[in-house]
C-alpha cells in the first residue's frame, strides 16, 4: 500500500496542472497574468497590503518548517539543503518583505486566495519531493549542491536589492511611481523578478526533483508575463524618461 505522502503527490500535482496551466496559458496568450488582472481591475474585497502578503506566502514557510523538524543528516545536502533554502526565502517574503511596503496599498481577497492555494500546493509538493531528492555524496552531486546554492544566493541578492530599490522610491508627499534606478534596474525592467527566477533554477539545481524543475519552469513563464507587462506600462507611464535601452526581464536580450 503506498504511504500517504505518496498518495498525496499525484493529487498535488495534479492541483498544481488545474492552477497552472490555465495561469500560464493566459499570460501568453493574453499578455497580462491573473493576480495582475484582479489587482489592476481593482476586485473588490480589498485586504491590506502587508496582512494579505504574509497570508498567502506563510504556507510555503510553515509546511518546509514541518518537514525539516525532526530530519536529521548533513546540512550541505539533501533533503536539508533545498528545504531549508525554500523555508529561508519563504521567511523573507513572509516577514521581511511585507514590513518593508507601504502600509497604504490592498490586494483583493480574491489574489489573496488564489496566491495561497498555490503556495500551500507548492510548498507541500517541494517538501515531499525533497525527500526524494538524490543525497548521494558523489562529485557530480556535490558540485551541482555547491553551484545550485550559490544561484540561488546570488538570485535572492538581486531580488532583495531590487526589491528594496523600488519600495524606497515611494515617499510621502511624492509621485506613487517614478523611475527605479541602480542595481539590475540599469540593464532591466523586472530587476525583482530577474533574481526571483535566477533563486528558483538555483533551487532547481539543488533539489535536482521534477518538483523543482516545474517550479523554476512555472515562475520563468509567469514572470516575464508579469516583466513583459510591467515594461509596457513603465514606457506608457513615464515617457521619454524611461531609459530606452532598458530590457524587459534579461539583461541586453529579452
Ligand atoms: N515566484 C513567483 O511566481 C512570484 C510571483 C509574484 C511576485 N513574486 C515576487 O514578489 C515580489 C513582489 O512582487 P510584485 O509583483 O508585487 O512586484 P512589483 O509589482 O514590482 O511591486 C513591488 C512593490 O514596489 C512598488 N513599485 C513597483 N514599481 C514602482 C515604481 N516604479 N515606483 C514606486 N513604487 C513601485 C509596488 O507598489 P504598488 O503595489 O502600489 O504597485 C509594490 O509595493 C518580487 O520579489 C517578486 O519577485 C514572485
Amino acid at each position: 500500500m503506498p504511504s500517504v505522502e505518496e498518495a498525496e503527490e499525484p493529487c498535488l500535482w495534479l492541483w498544481l496542472r488545474l492552477f497552472s496551466v490555465p495561469c500560464l496559458v493566459t499570460v501568453v496568450l493574453v499578455g497580462t497574468p491573473p493576480g495582475r488582472w484582479f489587482v489592476r481591475n481593482r476586485f473588490r474585497w480589498p485586504v491590506n497590503n502587508r496582512i494579505g502578503w504574509c497570508l498567502k506566502e506563510l504556507p510555503s514557510l510553515l509546511i518546509p518548517i514541518w518537514h525539516l523538524s525532526g530530519q536529521t543528516g548533513p546540512l550541505l545536502r539533501p533533503p536539508l539543503l533545498p528545504l531549508s533554502l525554500f523555508a529561508a526565502h519563504y521567511f523573507q517574503r513572509t516577514f521581511i518583505y511585507p514590513l518593508r511596503m507601504s502600509a497604504d496599498s490592498a490586494r483583493p481577497l480574491p489574489y489573496i486566495l488564489m496566491a495561497a492555494a498555490f503556495t500551500t500546493w507548492n510548498g507541500q509538493l517541494q517538501s515531499l519531493a525533497a525527500h526524494r531528492c538524490p543525497a548521494d555524496s558523489s562529485d557530480t552531486y556535490t558540485t551541482l549542491h555547491a553551484v545550485g546554492a550559490v544561484i540561488f544566493v546570488l538570485g535572492a541578492a538581486i531580488n532583495i536589492d531590487s526589491d528594496q530599490r523600488l519600495l524606497a522610491l515611494r515617499k510621502p508627499g511624492g509621485p506613487r511611481y517614478c523611475v527605479p534606478h541602480g542595481g539590475f534596474f540599469e540593464f532591466v525592467t523586472a530587476a525583482n523578478y530577474l533574481g526571483e527566477m535566477i533563486e528558483w533554477w538555483g533551487y532547481a539545481l539543488v533539489s535536482w526533483t521534477p518538483a523543482a524543475l516545474f517550479f523554476a519552469l512555472f515562475t520563468t513563464v509567469y514572470l516575464t508575463g508579469c516583466a513583459a507587462e510591467l515594461h509596457e506600462q513603465n514606457k506608457a507611464r513615464f515617457g521619454a524618461e524611461y531609459p530606452r535601452e532598458r530590457r524587459r526581464i534579461v539583461p541586453f536580450l529579452f
